[in-house]
Formats: C-alpha cells, structure tokens, sequence
C-alpha cells in the first residue's frame, strides 16, 4: 500500500494549529497527521530522539579495544567504540572533511578510524590523528576536527547513548532499577541472539503498541496464554500479589518485585523514562517458553522461579521483558518517516553454552513469533490510520493508559519544538 504524506502546504503553522488542536482533545488517539508529516518527523528527530536516553549495545558487542558496532538511528549512523583508555565511546560516524560515512561494517575492530574518501585519520576516542597533506593550509588545526560524539551511559552492561550534549544523567534514575534489574547481572550476561524486525510504518505505531497490551489477548494467543499482563488487573490481582509475596524468597532477591514508575511525563528529566514492575505468569509456566519449562540456566542472581517476569522501561524508546532464565529487550528506532528497526535482543546467562546449555530455537520462540505478530497489526493499523476516513477513537482507560501518557509528552515536546521554531 502506498502511506500517503501530508500536503506541500504542510508548515509550521500548520503543525502549531494541529497541535493546539490535539491538547484540547482529551482521551483519543493521535489525528493522522502526526503519523504522515515530514515536517513533524524532522522534528521529533530533533526535538525528541536525538535527546533522549537510548540502548545503543552491550559491553560484551565491544569486549576488547578498538572493537566497534555501528547504531543506526533516524538517518545517522553512531560508532560504539571500545578506546585506548578502555572508555566506550559512541561517536558520529561522520567525517568532519567532506561528511563521508567512515565505518561501513556493522561491526570491527581497528586501531584507528580511517575514513575511505580522502584518508583522514581518527583515534579511538574521536581526535583527528592525521589529514592528508591539510599542513598547506594555513592555521589548520586537528584539533578542531575530532568527531563528532555522543553521551554514554553505561549500566548493568547496558550502553546508553544520547545525542544531546546538555543531556540530563540518566544513571541517577537508572539507580532506581538496581535490586530489580540487578537481579539478571546483565553485566556479565551474553548475547545469544539479536535480530531486527523492518516495519514500514511510522515509530509511534510500534511504539504505542509496545506501551498497550489491548491488543495482546487478540493478537498474541501464545503470549496471552503465558502473561496476565493480558487481563485488567482487577482480574489477576490476587495471583500477582502471591507471587510478590514468594518473589524475595524463592529468586533469593530482595526488592526483586518493587515497583518503580517515572516514565514521559513524570521522568526525572527529560529521556530518562524508567520503569519496572513484576508481573505474573499463568500458573503452569515458569518462563515464557512453549512448554512453559525453563530454556536457559537462571540468570545472574536469581535462584528460582517465582512465577513472575520483570518489565522494565529504559529510556522512551527501550524495554527489557526479563524471565528468571532469560532477558528480551526491545527497541524501537525510527529509520525514516514510514520506517522502523524494532530490534530485539536475547540474553542468557554469561557461562550458558549454545546446544549445551540452551536451544536457540526455543529461547527465542515466544518473542520472535510475538514480534511478527506485532509487525502484522501494527502494519495493519499504519495503513488503517493512513486512510481518509480514519477518525480517532478512544483510549481504553486502564489497557491504553500509559499511551496517554506518551501522547502528552509527545504533544508537549513537539509544542515546545515549534515555539522554539
Ligand atoms: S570525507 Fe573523509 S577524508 Fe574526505
Ligand atoms: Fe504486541
């Protein structure tokens, strides 16, 4: 199907006036504009993206000095790079000569970043080492040329990035998270599978259907099956508090199933959502796998099945769905107006051995089958919003309510985007 796109008479204005329009709506889905303009996404790149708190990689993807991979983001390409003094660095994949795209690999390792066109020549943490024959410029100086960068975050393993250099810290409300996603030792833990899932549609229908699970008990049989995420919560109340009850006892972690909620609106600062809430599974199921029996050795701390999951929200853009014998973190990056990479990684146990310790087949089951499911709706309703007749309808209050949550923020920084001009 072809995604229609606002008119050439699309302006500032235009996105002023739609705006206003939208805050004084209360309780409906976003008008289609905001799905189809290449005004609004410019500057929900700018505004928005390029200013929050975003998983880039693990440590374990940049073990050893010079090892590198790549995170492609909007248009630009970021270099995570292990440095000479062992720092992990995100730099801009840029060449700050003539713009050329430096590294081309996904991943490498080098002892220095070496641009193809015309050879100008960085260190591991960015500074220019050397330019061709640029000494017959008069007052050049390398040392106004080092690549552009950055900020990083590291924590639990985790590596965080963002763009904007005024940035808040994100590692004071990641902090919040420490008994409950320190309970996985995701420092020490492996990688045993990432992929990427293309969807042609704009990056809030994914996301807005990861932040809603209305749809799960129709969408994803084996998942509703399994998580009584899927249910309101009135439903499963009581099993969920039993399951709090053991949590501390049975994964021998205190603090395991605290909740903690500081997400868009009411985050710390701005980008720096984080969540984390333990949920149960149906009785009969330990993780979420097809037979409902573990597929991996426990993770980290945990030293038993309590019959619960952590969710966890990590900046606007990224989740963990972490079972007590393995993690699942999802995250959603825009690629283009109607593109985005929903990447999805798997982590197990540091020391579990492939075909000894687990069958990738069956780790990667459940989420792999969820997210193509996920990509069929969210295509479906891309392409549903994008019609002409598509009027918004209302948020279900208790499944949709964390999507009213993002819309607030999300109309409130375009807001102040706009007046910012
Ligand atoms: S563009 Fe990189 S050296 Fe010229
Ligand atoms: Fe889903």
């Amino acid at each position: 199907m072809t995604i229609s796109t606002t008119s050439v008479g699309d302006s500032l204005s235009l996105m002023r006036e739609k705006l206003s329009r939208e805050q004084q709506k209360q309780g409906k889905a976003l008008d289609r504009y905001f799905y189809q303009s290449h005004l609004v996404y410019q500057k929900e790149l700018r505004s928005l993206v390029y200013k929050s708190w975003i998983y880039a990689a693990h440590i374990s993807d940049v073990p050893n000095r010079g090892d590198y991979v790549l995170f492609n983001i909007g248009d630009d390409s970021i270099i995570i790079v292990r440095d000479d003094e062992n720092d992990i660095k995100a730099l801009m994949n840029i060449c700050r000569h003539r713009g050329a795209r430096i590294c081309k690999d996904q991943r490498g390792n080098c002892t220095t970043l070496v641009c193809p066109y015309h050879c100008w020549t960085y260190n591991l943490d960015g500074s220019l080492r050397s330019a061709r024959h640029m000494e017959m410029l008069e007052g050049f100086d390398k040392a106004d040329y080092s690549l552009k960068s950055a900020r990083v975050v590291v924590y639990e393993g985790l590596i965080f990035i963002n763009c904007d250099p005024n940035a808040v810290d994100f590692l004071g409300p990641l902090s919040n998270l420490k008994e409950q996603l320190g309970a996985y030792d995701l420092e020490a833990a492996k990688v045993a599978c990432r992929k990427t899932y293309r969807v042609d549609a704009n990056w809030k229908f994914c996301l807005e259907n990861y932040l809603e699970c209305y749809h799960c008990a129709t969408a994803h049989p084996a998942y509703a099956q399994r998580h009584t995420f899927q249910d309101l919560k009135r439903n499963v109340a009581a099993q969920v508090a039993d399951m709090h009850k053991r949590a501390p006892r049975v994964t021998g972690v205190e603090g395991v199933e605290n909740e903690h909620r500081k997400i868009y609106t009411d985050a710390e600062g701005f980008g720096t959502c984080v969540s984390a809430h333990r949920y149960g599974l149906y009785e009969g199921f330990l993780t979420g796998s097809e037979d409902g029996q573990p597929v991996a050795p426990l993770m980290g701390k945990m030293q038993g099945y309590d019959g619960g999951a952590g969710d966890f929200q990590l900046g606007p853009l990224s989740f963990m769905l972490n079972y007590p014998d393995h993690c699942v973190l999802y995250r959603f990056i825009p690629r283009g107006r109607n593109a985005t990479d929903m990447d999805v990684v798997w982590f197990v146990n540091g020391d579990a051995e492939e075909g000894v310790d687990y069958d990738l087949e069956k780790l990667i089951w459940l989420w792999h089958h969820t997210t193509l499911e996920d990509k069929f709706i969210i295509t479906q309703n891309s392409e549903g919003v994008n019609s002409h007749f598509f009027e918004p309808g209302p948020y279900h209050p208790e499944f949709e309510a964390t999507l009213q949550q993002f819309a607030k923020w999300y109309l409130h920084t375009l807001t102040q985007a706009v007046g910012e001009g």
